[in-house]
């Protein structure tokens, strides 16, 4: 939201007034006195009039987390350790997941609680490549390059996958480039050749790759520099 739109909302003042205290400046945003209204806010920034805050900002969290085998990427499940189990942050109950991965997939997993932030990340149109390293059960075949380019048809979902980016790195593994996520994608993908994934492993989210550091089941913050990659400039 534009700081005048939310100014104006607080204690009713209207626009009139949220100009006038703009003009006057008396607003600050995150310590910044701010005059143009223009300026996106959200529940992330801190607001002052005078002296006096008018919203305190709440804490943007972001992490990235190396997910071992066997837990799910959900927040909570009766039968199953979720990927939250893993994270000990004490907002973690605030925490929503930045693309799935199967019970069975290990790699990167991104973790928030900021919804326009994951929501970029993920909305198909901004085409955000995903790298897999993918075990197969049979020889991969070098048409599978070919097919993969072209993408397969899901009859479920009543689409066509974007082209994918296939390289065989030896007989019984690849290395795959996505630009969505569609529920089981790669698994679906490799049945369509005949194939069968064995084991699967996320490695990079667009810029932000799994650190070779980051042990299997350890989480950390992401740095200001990965952060930027997604940056949220607009409500
Ligand atoms: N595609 C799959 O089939 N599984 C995953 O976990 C991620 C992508």
């Amino acid at each position: 939201m534009k700081l005048d739109r939310f100014l104006a909302k607080h204690d009713a003042m209207g626009g009139k007034n949220a100009r006038r205290l703009l003009m006057e400046k008396r607003v600050s945003v995150d310590g910044n006195l701010v005059t143009d209204g223009t300026r996106e806010v959200n529940r992330f920034s801190r607001i002052e009039l005078d002296t006096r805050v008018i919203q305190e900002s709440e804490r943007a969290i972001y992490l990235m987390l190396h997910k071992p085998m066997g837990y799910l990427s959900a927040t909570m499940d009766d039968t199953h350790p979720t990927i939250l189990d893993l994270i000990d942050d004490p907002d973690r109950s605030t925490l929503h997941i930045a693309g799935r991965l199967d019970r069975n997939t290990s790699g990167l997993v991104l973790l928030t609680n900021d919804g326009r932030w994951s929501k970029r990340l993920m909305t198909p149109d901004k085409k955000v490549p995903k790298v897999y390293l993918v075990e197969t059960s049979e020889p991969i075949a070098l048409e599978a390059v070919a097919a993969f380019a072209e993408g397969f048809y899901f009859h479920t979902e009543d689409l066509t996958t974007l082209p994918a980016r296939l390289i065989i790195l030896d007989k019984h593994h690849a290395r795959l480039t996505l630009y969505e996520g569609r529920y089981h994608q790669v698994k679906r993908m490799f049945h369509r050749v005949n194939n069968r994934v064995i084991s699967l492993h996320r490695e990079s989210i667009g810029s932000i790759k799994l650190p070779s550091n980051l042990a299997v089941g350890q989480w950390r913050p992401l740095t200001a520099e990965e952060l930027q990659t997604f940056h949220v400039t607009s409500e």
